[in-house]
């Protein structure tokens, strides 16, 4: 018989890796909590510019992020890579020193690393990855004063045919969302596209972590859910937003719950999960992902 893979625990993290004197911070850093944005989701096509750029960055930092998930790599070993990549190209991790719940610690690193089970949030440290992982990156870079934040799915080695299907499935739910992201439409009709697609699938999508809105804040305050949760989060689709599309997709049940850690995220049930997240531009004529390397 196949082996199985063992659940996922707590590592140890290394000492926080510094970022030059240069490269701007968030307003967080340091502080017990982010300010809450009241600027709206809809923005000045100078605002769009600048989060294009930080978008870009955020994708070209997942996709080499990416290039180093294999057997035998650590998810601290991850984290280096995304936080030399996001250095060399002046952008701050948002992640990094991003406040905690109350009473909790600043998140640690410059990306989170959510292996197998964990849904999302996994802080990177010394656990080993392992032949068939499924690997979530999530990463978001800040320049210019805004956020651009993305995540995606890997699977270390091979796999097998039902971890291949499972990330696939998640990549077609998250796309399927985006197109769903249509001008006029309240937002809950994209976690209803999501939700009934992974259903087809016997998986679940996960209903207590949400999509936002992203740009000057990391989130603003706009909540995209993955599941149909009309008749709540009717806000109106409009021209000239900016949120993410993140949904994580459950190869079981969707009930999760959060470390001691105060940030991991792990399914009551052990079951496998796998995510992207795309930051998207509402255009006239429907959505743009601004998260392509
Ligand atoms: N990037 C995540 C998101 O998609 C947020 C991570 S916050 C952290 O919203 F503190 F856990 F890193
Ligand atoms: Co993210
Ligand atoms: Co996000």
């Amino acid at each position: 018989m196949a082996p199985v893979r063992e659940s996922i625990t707590k590592g140890s993290v290394s000492p926080m890796r510094p970022v030059p004197g240069g490269i701007a911070r968030p307003e967080y850093v340091g502080k017990k909590r982010a300010a809450a944005w009241h600027g709206g989701d809809v923005h000045s096509a100078e605002m769009l510019e600048r989060i294009r750029i930080s978008a870009r960055i955020a994708a070209q930092a997942l996709a080499e992020v990416g290039r180093h998930v294999a057997p035998g790599v650590t998810t601290d070993a991850l984290d280096r890579v995304g936080h030399e990549f996001l250095m060399d190209h002046h952008a701050y991790p948002s992640t990094l020193g991003y406040p905690g719940a109350a009473g909790r610690p600043p998140f640690p690193k410059a990306l989170c690393t959510s292996v197998n089970e964990v849904v999302c949030h996994g802080i990177p440290d010394d656990s080993v990855v392992q032949d068939g992982d499924i690997v979530k990156i999530d990463i978001t870079a800040f320049t210019n004063g805004v956020h651009g934040d993305n995540c995606g799915s890997f699977i270390a080695g091979e796999g097998t045919p039902e971890s291949r299907r499972l990330l696939e499935v998640a990549r077609e739910a998250t796309m399927r969302g985006v197109k769903a992201a249509q001008p006029g439409r309240q937002v809950n009709v994209i976690g209803r596209v999501i939700e009934k697609y992974a259903a087809r699938f016997g998986y679940e999508s996960v209903k207590n972590y949400t999509g936002h809105g992203v740009g000057p804040a990391f989130h603003t305050g706009l909540v995209i859910p993955h599941y149909d949760s009309a008749p709540f989060h009717d806000d109106i689709i409009e021209p000239g937003m900016v949120f993410t599309v993140e949904p994580m997709i459950v190869a079981g049940s969707e009930a999760n719950h959060e470390w001691d850690d105060g940030w991991t995220v792990v399914t009551n049930d052990g079951s496998w999960v796998a995510q992207f997240e795309h930051t998207i531009f509402i255009t006239p004529d429907g959505p743009e992902v601004l998260t392509t390397p």
